[in-house]
């Protein structure tokens, strides 16, 4: 399974301050047996993600896209705004389990608005901006990444009461 990691941060991006969540991100899916194909830092521009998603999806073909930052309230918060441009179908139930979980943890995790979204066979997901979330994320929806991809591969379910 290939992956790519995109931080979200005018900060990181202009140099600073370090990509502390977008390198925890990458050693989270290296240590789950994802390729990490791609690992970008953007300003929070939303054409600029619109047009990395793209690549990420149409171009490198990667199986799962997840972004960190810029999902907050602040003016520059684009990144879910940028995901459903680019979407052509969401996953709401993928945002509904990181608020749920993430709200058992912290209760601003009603101020990220992050979605999680599908363009070709790869699955976009947005994270908040700290290695802290990062980390709580990714345990919450690390167990369905494989069966996500594989369903995206069209090889469909393998419950067998589906089969018969
Ligand atoms: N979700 C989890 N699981 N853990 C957290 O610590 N922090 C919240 C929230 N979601 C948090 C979380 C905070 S403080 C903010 S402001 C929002 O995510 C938005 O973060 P972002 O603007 O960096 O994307």
């Amino acid at each position: 399974m290939r992956a790519a990691v995109i931080t979200l941060s005018d900060r990181v991006s202009r140099g600073e301050a370090e990509d502390l969540s977008g390198r925890r991100l990458s050693e989270l899916l290296s240590s789950d047996g994802f390729e990490v194909a791609s690992y970008s830092v953007l300003p929070d521009e939303r054409e600029a993600l619109e047009r990395e998603l793209i690549r990420l999806s149409d171009r490198e073909r990667v199986d799962v896209v997840i972004t960190t930052g810029g999902t907050g309230l602040s003016e520059r918060d684009i990144t879910p705004e940028a995901t459903l441009a680019v979407a052509e179908r969401r996953v709401p139930g993928i945002p509904e389990l990181i608020r749920a979980e993430s709200l058992r943890k912290t209760p601003f995790a009603a101020l990220s608005r992050g979605e999680a979204a599908v363009r070709g066979r790869t699955l976009i997901v947005n994270f908040p901006g700290s290695v802290k979330s990062v980390e709580e994320c990714f345990s919450f929806i690390r167990g369905l990444l494989p069966h996500a991809v594989s369903m995206m591969a069209g090889e469909g379910h393998k419950d067998e009461h589906y089969v018969k």
